[in-house]
């Protein structure tokens, strides 16, 4: 599977259940890779979207420890190990299926996860939930970058980390 995720310099990713940055050609590139795709969240990043709704136009697939917790419109999993029974069964495409946080989510994901897209904003903003850093890991490896861009002063990029085949 694939992951996506906006990570400001030292891999900070949100702060009291919200994003760091609204950056709107960073969430139409969200919008486009996972278009039509299935999307995989934590109950808390769920509840971060507007209205504490599954996101439109795609399959959301929601992990919690909650037996009871209930959303209409996503699919509900207890664990990692039903996540993985509910995506072979349903035989999704892995090149379609996004991990989309939050950094609980992220980073126990990360055993199954081949490219990660991360949108870097070069700016430090105070955060309480981080992405892995995936520079300190020797197994992945840029596999291609984008030029700098701006928004409002901020300059970030796209670049695609691919996990390197042992
Ligand atoms: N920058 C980005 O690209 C990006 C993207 C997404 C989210 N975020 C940010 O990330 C932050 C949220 O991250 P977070 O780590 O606090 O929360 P989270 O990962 O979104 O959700 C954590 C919750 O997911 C459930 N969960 C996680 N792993 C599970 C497992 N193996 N089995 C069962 N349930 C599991 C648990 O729900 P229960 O407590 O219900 O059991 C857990 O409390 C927010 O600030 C959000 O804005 C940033």
């Amino acid at each position: 599977m694939k992951a996506i995720v906006a990570v400001s310099q030292d891999w900070g990713i949100g702060k009291d259940n919200q994003l760091l940055f609204s950056i709107p050609e960073d969430l139409k590139f969200f919008r486009e890779k996972t278009r039509g795709n299935v999307i995989i969240v934590g109950r808390k990043t769920l509840e971060s979207f507007p209205g504490g709704r599954p996101l439109p136009n795609r399959t959301n697939i929601v992990l919690t420890s909650d037996r009871k917790y209930e959303c209409e419109g996503a699919d509900i999993v207890h664990s990692t190990e039903e996540l993985i029974c509910l995506l072979s069964e349903r035989k999704y495409d892995r090149d379609k299926v996004f991990v989309a946080g939050g950094g609980s989510v992220y980073s126990e994901l990360l055993l199954f996860t081949d490219v990660v897209y991360v949108t870097k904003v070069f700016a430090e903003k105070e955060a309480d939930t981080y992405f892995p850093n995936l520079d300190e890991y020797e197994d992945w490896e840029i596999a291609s970058s984008s030029e700098d861009r701006e928004f409002e002063g901020i300059r970030f990029r796209f670049e695609t980390y691919v996990k390197q085949k042992q």
